[in-house]
């Protein structure tokens, strides 16, 4: 997909949210969910997504591993891995692990593929085209399993899920981090406001709708629960972010 205007048509109804006799998505309380595109693979909007600095929850991102499972090796599974921002910082801070590093979309693996040169660390970190759900990859074992702000993108959360319970070997580190839908539309614009004033029109626009597109605590718990996926804890980061940790079953 690469049309970015969702505009306000009603969303699709995920699997996961509602399920439980709250109706649908729309009629929840709150901001209503409006999905976004999957796959960022125009070249300007990949372009603008890896100039961006988001050096903070990207350390955040890897400090929260290390503080939670420490300097793990083997190796290491990043879905979503967009332009590698996230894939290289973890490759550093991990000197024992390799790292690989899937994404749909081809503008952002180029970039990634760059990043990771520029780094100096193309012997640990590899990329794999693969628009997910993808059964050849479930087939495949990781020690740990990440991903930085792929569900909001996914049309069916439950993609990430099934990869995480798939890929992820008995015990190994989960980390997800997404960002979390705003309770309502002046908390959104606020956001948008903050955090990306001064950025590109496009970015402004991509991180209105990532925030729009975003889930909430409850909705990925009652994902997880549905997965099966027990052991992982769900807990709101900040004041727009949220993180599931935890260990493969
Ligand atoms: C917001 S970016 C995050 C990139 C990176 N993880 C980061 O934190 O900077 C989301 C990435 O997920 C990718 N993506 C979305 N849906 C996907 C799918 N179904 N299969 C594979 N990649 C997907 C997009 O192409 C994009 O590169």
């Amino acid at each position: 997909m690469t049309d970015r205007d969702d505009g306000d048509r009603e969303p699709p109804r995920p699997a996961g949210v509602g399920p439980h006799g709250s109706g649908r998505p729309g009629r929840l309380p709150g901001l209503e969910r409006v999905p976004e595109p999957e796959l960022m693979d125009d070249p300007e909007q990949a372009a603008a997504y890896s100039a961006a600095d988001f050096a903070e929850p990207h350390e955040a991102f890897v400090a929260t591993f290390l503080d939670r499972f420490g300097a793990v090796g083997g190796e290491v599974l990043d879905l979503g891995c967009g332009p590698a921002d996230v894939t290289v910082r973890l490759a550093r801070a991990l000197p024992a692990a390799r790292l690989v590093g899937v994404d749909g979309a081809e503008p952002m693996l180029a970039l990634a593929r760059r990043r990771v040169a520029e780094a100096g660390l193309g012997d640990r970190v590899t990329f794999e085209l693969r628009r997910l759900p993808d059964p050849t990859l479930l087939g495949r074992r990781f020690d740990a399993v990440v991903s930085n702000s792929l569900l909001h993108h996914l049309a069916d959360p439950r993609t990430l899920w099934e990869a995480v319970a798939a890929c992820a070997r008995p015990g190994a580190p989960v980390l997800v981090m997404d960002l979390r839908r705003p309770p309502d539309g002046p908390a959104l614009d606020l956001l948008v406001e903050r955090e990306a004033a001064g950025e590109p029109e496009v970015l402004r626009h991509d991180f209105r709708a990532s925030l729009r597109a975003a889930y909430r605590p409850d909705e990925v718990e009652r994902q997880l629960d549905e997965r099966g996926l027990l052991g992982l804890a769900v807990e709101p980061l900040g004041d727009r972010h949220l993180v599931v940790s935890g260990r493969a079953p």
